[in-house]
């Protein structure tokens, strides 16, 4: 399916209150196109629609029930999807000993179901359209990995693995499927992951509206990969060509982290 301009457009964006969603729901409603924006913080989210002319949709996507409501809107509002941005995610910041199960099932949850949902509910709205896009915000941790947070690497590569599954399987009946896969972009989540930022992605963290730059950029293609950090691509290309020497590389970032924290500590 070739993409139409984004004026012709009708695009839905969850987690769009703020940070990277904000910013592609932004560089949309800007780029002419028609667009609903969703996310469960109702006041931050009226303010962006009221601000880009977009329509707001106060839904969790922890539930099936959120999400369901949220397509239902959206058709109602917009009359079709062109292009759904699965957007919305969370990171707990937490070690492997500080994650529970109940940790585990709230990331997996809104990182991993939220978009096994929104497919389940798009299903046969793509089906009557001929098609549409669904934009998956995965992650660079979802090619990679991420130093301290398992059940974020580990819910990015989920997200990335079911993105996959759905553009193999959709793909010819019109569905194009992209995984946006930034590092560090300058958000509330970035900023609350701490010294991880400080130590590690301070420089090379981008503004979300860079990443908005990458996806409007990418809607006129139908590459799987949206890579804002174009670098992403060579380490992932060494991941696969050459595991162990990129697992080292990795563990002597660990180490990296380890010893900063021992001089700040005072160890
Ligand atoms: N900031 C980064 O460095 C970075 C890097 C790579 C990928 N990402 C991914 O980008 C996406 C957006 O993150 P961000 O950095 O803009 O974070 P953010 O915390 O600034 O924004 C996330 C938004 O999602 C909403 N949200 C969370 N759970 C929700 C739920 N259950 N229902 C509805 N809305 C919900 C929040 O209210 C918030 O408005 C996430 O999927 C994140 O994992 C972020």
């Amino acid at each position: 399916m070739s993409a139409p301009a984004a004026g012709a457009q009708t695009v839905v964006v969850t987690g769009a209150a703020r940070g990277i969603g904000a910013a592609i729901a932004t560089r949309m409603a800007a780029d002419g196109a028609r667009v609903v924006v969703s996310d469960r913080d109702g006041d931050e989210l009226r303010e962006l629609a009221a601000r880009i002319g977009a329509h707001p949709v106060v839904a969790d996507i922890a539930s099936d029930g959120g999400v369901q409501q949220l397509v239902d809107a959206a058709l109602e509002t917009l009359g079709r999807i062109d292009v759904f941005f699965a957007n919305a995610g969370i990171a707990l910041g937490t070690g492997l000993s500080d994650t529970d199960d109940g940790h585990w099932a709230t990331i997996l949850d809104i990182n991993v179901l939220a978009h096994v949902r929104a497919a389940r509910a798009l299903e046969s709205v793509w089906e009557k359209q001929g098609g549409g896009r669904f934009v998956v915000t995965a992650s660079a941790a979802g090619l990679l990995t991420i130093l301290d947070d398992p059940s974020y690497a580990v819910t990015k590569h989920a997200a990335v693995a079911f993105a996959e599954w759905l553009s193999v399987t959709y793909r010819h009946r019109g569905v194009v499927v992209q995984a946006i896969c930034p590092q560090g972009v300058q958000t509330r989540m970035l900023e609350a992951s701490g010294e991880l930022e400080e130590l590690l992605s301070h420089d090379q963290a981008l503004p979300p509206e860079r990443v908005a730059d990458a996806v409007a950029t990418a809607l006129t293609t139908e590459d799987f990969y949206i890579l804002p950090h174009p670098e992403v691509a060579g380490y992932a290309a060494l991941r696969s060509a050459e595991p162990d020497r990129w697992l080292a590389g990795m563990n002597k970032l660990q180490r990296k982290l380890e010893d900063a924290r021992a001089t700040r500590d005072g160890g």
